[in-house]
């Protein structure tokens, strides 16, 4: 057999990418020119024009409104709690640079080492941090600094993490209920799932992202685990079309006669187990508790979030804040992506922005 015929050109280490059926690639490890995107401006383009974020990539969300209201400036100290790809920590450091620092935070160990590859050039000193931002105090003695300008933080999972099937975070994929953004973390959704009790299921389910049918599907869930664990993506998602008396195809024709497309069905679920598995709500709660500690007087503080629980979080912590005295100001009202940005990026429709300012 000729070398060239052999699987690999037979080049030792050359790997045959993913082919594909048709003209576009489907599935994620498919997408390898996506997954390279900096070296296909064109398909960067042509994705972004029809409203997609390239697989393995994230869009910032509200960059002009969190630029514009916690105005970094030369020479200061910013905690990047949540650096995902870099996008917003790249548009504050063209801002502090080169006097200034910014410290960041990821609980992803696996994207935390693209992003750092990326901004290896960055024009101000980067320290990066492999931990839960409630870690936020410690780091400040770790690098002897009083206290930060700004602290920053754009929450929950990023577009690299929701389009990796292996992590399980999406409805769309086809593998592990892992769920965790942490890898250190010792339990899964899986495991979750699997061991929780009826009443803690339902109650996820609920409290953290409003599903109507949270008792139905929590019975359903301890039912079906009975005869067979609960481990993959599609089982999860099969349990909760059956729960809602819908089967895909009922569902495609309900979703192409709703004019805004709607919701999907395991959406929810979906969203509440990972809150869960990764303690979202717990850490955010310890980051509002820190962050008057550790911002500096005058110092600003500027969240994201997209789910109604954080953002009650945020708005009630800001507003007992400028109550007590510790902040002096903060938002009124959630700041919104204006239309234009949502029909450039669908994933930012559901976010809100809400900032304060620490007392002199
Ligand atoms: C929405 S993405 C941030 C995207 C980023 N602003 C950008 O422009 O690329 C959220 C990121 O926060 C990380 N994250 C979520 N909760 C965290 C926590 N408690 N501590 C540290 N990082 C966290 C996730 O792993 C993810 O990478």
């Amino acid at each position: 057999m000729n070398e060239s015929n052999q699987p690999g050109g037979g080049q030792p280490g050359h790997h045959r990418r993913p082919r594909y059926a048709g003209t576009h690639p489907k599935k994620f490890a498919q997408k390898y020119k996506e997954r390279n995107i900096s070296a296909h401006p064109d398909l960067r383009e042509k994705l972004h024009a029809k409203g997609k974020t390239p697989a393995g990539s994230h869009v910032p969300v509200l960059t002009e409104e969190v630029i514009g209201c916690l105005k970094p400036l030369p020479g200061q100290v910013i905690a990047d709690c949540t650096l995902g790809f870099g996008g917003h920590a790249s548009e504050f450091i063209n801002r502090i640079a080169p006097a200034g620092r910014l410290i960041a935070f990821d609980v992803d160990s696996i994207e935390m080492e693209k992003t750092k590859l990326r901004l290896a050039n960055a024009k101000a000193k980067i320290s990066f941090y492999h931990s839960n931002f409630a870690g936020i105090a410690n780091v400040l003695t770790k690098e002897n600094l009083d206290g930060y300008d700004i602290i920053f933080a754009d929450l929950g999972v990023s577009s690299m993490q929701i389009d990796d099937p292996q992590r399980g975070m999406s409805y769309k994929h086809d593998g592990p209920l892992d769920m965790r953004m942490d890898s250190r973390l010792k339990l899964t959704g899986a495991d979750l799932l699997n061991t929780l009790s009826q009443e803690e299921l339902a109650k996820a389910f609920w409290e953290f992202s409003d599903e109507p049918d949270s008792e139905q599907i929590a019975q359903m869930l301890i039912n079906q685990r009975a005869v067979q664990p609960i481990t993959e993506i599609p089982q999860l998602v099969r349990l909760v079309f059956a729960v809602k008396g819908l089967t895909l195809a009922s569902w495609k024709k309900q979703q192409r006669s709703s004019k805004f497309g709607s919701l999907h069905p395991a959406a929810r679920v979906f969203q509440a187990l990972r809150i869960l598995v990764n303690d979202e709500l717990g850490s955010l709660r310890e980051l509002l508790r820190l962050a008057p500690y550790c911002l500096r007087q005058g110092g600003k503080i500027g969240i994201i979030s997209f789910h109604s629980g954080e953002d009650r979080m945020v708005k009630q912590a800001f507003r007992d804040g400028v109550k007590e005295g510790v902040y002096k100001t903060a938002s009124q009202n959630a700041i919104v992506p204006r239309r234009n940005e949502v029909m450039q990026n669908p994933r930012s429709a559901s976010a809100k922005f809400r900032w304060a300012i620490k007392a002199d």
